[in-house]
């Protein structure tokens, strides 16, 4: 069976269409750095090492303002966390929560913030039809429903990396937005080939964008976050 890297290739044309473009960076900061100025925040970000690069700072940031979640899960603890709560600070996004394995830093990125941030030790468990050590997702939903999930976390293995997002695709609301971090790594596209598997097999009516800076994101979307795939 082709890969997700050959089938984008035959769907698109292009070379490879999850390959990262680093000279974009300097065009996705310029962005961030606009809209931020225009809501009247500060640039206290650091998008450096294994945080957020500027592509998913700027798609976040486009996300929250102008599709205005009700309900987001943020996975994976750090700038993003810090964007998402700024967000709802301003009344652009409704719930936020954010699933973190690390309590050390968990607790310092829950210091900085107003909203929950759940720290669930990994545990082996099955997924999506694969073993794999991931969150707590049965915590993580305990009744709620997000209608924004940006995936970056746990950190990443060479195969079906961050499988467990998988856990979140039975209860999605019918209008969502769900950004995959990576993109251009092997394990996240098996994870990405996946979720296409799903939403195929589940008939959602959803599109797909990808981003590409210094790392690639993966937009699936449907209903009123469709034009999401665009940014
Ligand atoms: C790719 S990082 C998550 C990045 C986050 N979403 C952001 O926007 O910066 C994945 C995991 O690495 C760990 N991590 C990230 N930054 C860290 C740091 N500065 N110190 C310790 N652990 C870190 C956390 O457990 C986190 O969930």
């Amino acid at each position: 069976m082709p890969s997700l890297r050959q089938r984008w290739r035959h769907w698109t044309g292009r070379a490879d269409a999850f390959a990262p473009e680093p000279g974009l960076e300097a065009i996705y900061r310029d962005l961030f750095l606009r809209e931020l100025a225009l809501l009247g925040e500060e640039d206290r970000f650091f998008p450096t090492g294994g945080a957020a690069n500027y592509s998913l700072l700027y798609l976040i940031l486009r996300i929250g303002a102008e599709f205005q979640p009700a309900s987001v899960l943020d996975v994976g603890a750090g700038q993003s966390t810090l964007l998402w709560a700024m967000l709802q600070r301003r009344g652009c996004v409704g719930e936020v929560l954010t699933l973190e394995n690390d309590p050390e830093w968990g607790a310092r990125i829950a210091g900085q913030v107003g909203h929950e941030v759940l720290v669930t030790p990994l545990r082996r468990m099955r997924v999506g039809g694969r073993t794999m050590m991931t969150y707590d997702w049965t915590a993580a939903q305990a009744g709620r429903r997000f209608d924004a999930i940006v995936c970056d976390g746990p950190r990443g293995t060479p195969r079906h990396s961050r499988g467990g997002i998988l856990s979140m695709l039975g209860d999605l609301p019918p209008d969502f937005a769900l950004v995959l971090d990576d993109a251009e790594r092997d394990g996240e596209q098996d994870t990405i080939a996946q979720v296409h598997a799903r939403l195929q097999a589940d008939k959602r009516d959803y599109a797909v964008g990808v981003l590409r800076a210094a790392k690639s994101q993966a937009v699936f979307a449907t209903g009123r976050f469709l034009p999401a795939t665009f940014l």
